[in-house]
């Protein structure tokens, strides 16, 4: 008798526990945001046929171009430059892979709404499903590299352990996308290109 209660209880408030759960989904994919569209990350993570550097983002020194392979033309690759690790003689960064994110991975100029979409896509995402996205964001070379950039480079803005804890929420929460009318809420709480 007691247990049917608990069970009874359980179903009535159940609806409101789940209709509260994509609420801190949402609020774990803004902190996640943050992230995201800092330019630290963007830089690798562009629409176009370069990478860009800075917190502005310009273009890249000497022309260099994405090429095929999204490792640099022939002549020009990236790992001419970029080694394992920053160069702390010349500031070069670097870290393992270094290399422009493919096309269907670029973040550039989309909304915490697309990229969301984005990043759940398995056509684009690298065939990954919610737990090894958080896998790569706990343990990719270069996602680690933009706590430590190197050179005068201000890493992205809050710390690494928050925002694994907000991948962890919000993949625990089912990964919600937000909508548009949260996206307008959202924008405010962040500045994409400091
Ligand atoms: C040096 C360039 C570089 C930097 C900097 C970089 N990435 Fe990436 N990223 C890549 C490349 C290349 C891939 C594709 C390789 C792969 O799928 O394993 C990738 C793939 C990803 C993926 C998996 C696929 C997807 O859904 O887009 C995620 C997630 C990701 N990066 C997150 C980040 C985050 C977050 C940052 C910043 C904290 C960051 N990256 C910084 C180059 C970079
Ligand atoms: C000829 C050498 C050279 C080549 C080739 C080269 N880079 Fe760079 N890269 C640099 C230098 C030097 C810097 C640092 C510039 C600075 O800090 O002023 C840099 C900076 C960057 C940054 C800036 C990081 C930030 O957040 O500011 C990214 C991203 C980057 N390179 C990606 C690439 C990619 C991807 C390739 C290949 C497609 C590549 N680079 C090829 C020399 C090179």
């Amino acid at each position: 008798m007691k247990r049917l209660l608990v069970v009874a209880i359980a179903l009535a408030i159940g609806p409101r526990v789940v209709a509260q759960t994509p609420d801190s989904g949402l609020q774990a994919f803004a902190q996640m945001s943050a992230v995201l569209l800092h330019p630290r990350c963007l830089n690798c993570h562009t629409n176009g046929d370069y990478p860009t550097q800075g917190d502005d983002r310009h273009r890249h020194l000497f022309r260099v171009a994405r090429g095929e392979d999204n490792r640099g033309a022939p002549g020009m690759r990236c790992s001419t430059c970029h080694h394992t690790a920053n160069n702390t003689a010349n500031s070069v960064p670097g870290a393992r892979g270094w290399e422009l994110a493919p096309l269907t991975m670029g973040w550039e100029g989309r909304t915490p709404a697309e990229v969301c979409a984005r990043l759940k896509d398995p056509r684009g995402n690298g065939g990954r499903d919610l737990e090894s996205l958080a896998a790569h964001f706990a343990t990719d070379a270069r996602v680690a590299w933009a706590w430590s950039p190197g050179g005068t480079r201000s890493p992205v803005s809050i710390p690494k352990e928050t925002f694994l804890a907000a991948v962890k929420t919000w993949v625990a929460r089912g990964a919600p996308c937000p909508n548009l009318a949260v996206q307008r809420r959202l924008r405010s709480s962040f500045s994409p290109v400091s």
